[in-house]
């Protein structure tokens, strides 16, 4: 079976660093990775430590990610943080386009283009995080609105080796409604026609221990973002090794 890839995506979570630490120690003493590739991704401020403590044990397999990077790499922008810093504390993967940060911090599909671009000319690799919200799949809009964001967050972009697609329906994150199998395989499909089968396509959107496998064998997704299941360690451990 191909190397499947599992996002952990903490979000604004743990509270303190000691929790982050601790929660990616339990993690570690019990996922079999095997030939998948796991990512983790803390918060911004817990990455130096979660590096070290990632060095440390040695877990092949297990690398770090960051859930946002800036566009540029220096200069007056108070409260970001560049691609250049993420790659010197050792982040390997960004987290770009995620449906929280279109909503919440009002993220356009150019403003992600320039931050995919930005990471990858400094080294990183990039999971692009796509999806439509509720309101556009009831009114039949979904494969016009993956079309748009692929075509415009990728735009001018010819080299895909360093990209991953995440298709994220909105509607699906953090809600424990999951996407069926079926309408993720027909959505991932529809992905990597639109990128010529030059990416890797992931699913997130509410996995979990239990549901994770049957996305692997009948919805043939190339692995996952997940975030909810991601904070507890036994069951994030279990979804590893079901894989
Ligand atoms: P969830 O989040 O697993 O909690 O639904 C997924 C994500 O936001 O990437």
């Amino acid at each position: 079976m191909p190397k499947k890839i599992i996002v952990a995506n903490w979000k604004m979570n743990p509270s303190t660093v000691d929790e982050a630490e601790n929660l990616l120690d339990n993690v570690l003493q019990g996922i079999n990775v095997g030939r998948n590739e796991v990512i983790i991704c803390p918060p911004f401020l817990y990455l130096p430590r979660i590096k070290e403590a990632l060095d440390y044990k040695e877990k092949e397999g297990v690398v770090l990610g960051a859930q946002n990077a800036y566009l540029q790499n220096k200069g007056a922008f108070t409260g970001e943080i560049s691609p250049l810093m993420l790659k010197h504390v050792g982040v390997e993967y960004v987290i770009l386009g995620h449906s929280e940060r279109r909503k919440h911090f009002f993220e356009t599909d150019q403003m992600i283009n320039k931050k995919i671009k930005a990471c990858l000319e400094n080294g990183l690799k990039v999971v692009f995080c796509i999806g439509e919200t509720d309101e556009e799949q009831v009114a039949g809009e979904k494969e016009k609105v993956l079309t748009q964001q692929i075509q415009k967050g990728l735009l001018d972009i010819t080299d895909f080796k360093n990209i991953i697609v995440a298709y994220e329906p909105v509607w699906a994150i953090g809600t424990g409604n999951s996407c069926s199998i079926q309408e993720t395989k027909n959505s991932v499909d529809f992905i990597r026609k639109l990128v010529n089968n030059k990416t890797r396509v992931l699913y997130g959107g509410s996995v979990n221990k239990d549901n994770a496998k049957e996305y692997v064998k009948e919805g043939k997704v190339d692995g996952f973002v997940v975030g909810g299941e991601s904070l507890i360690p036994e069951n994030f451990i279990h979804l590893v090794n079901s894989l």
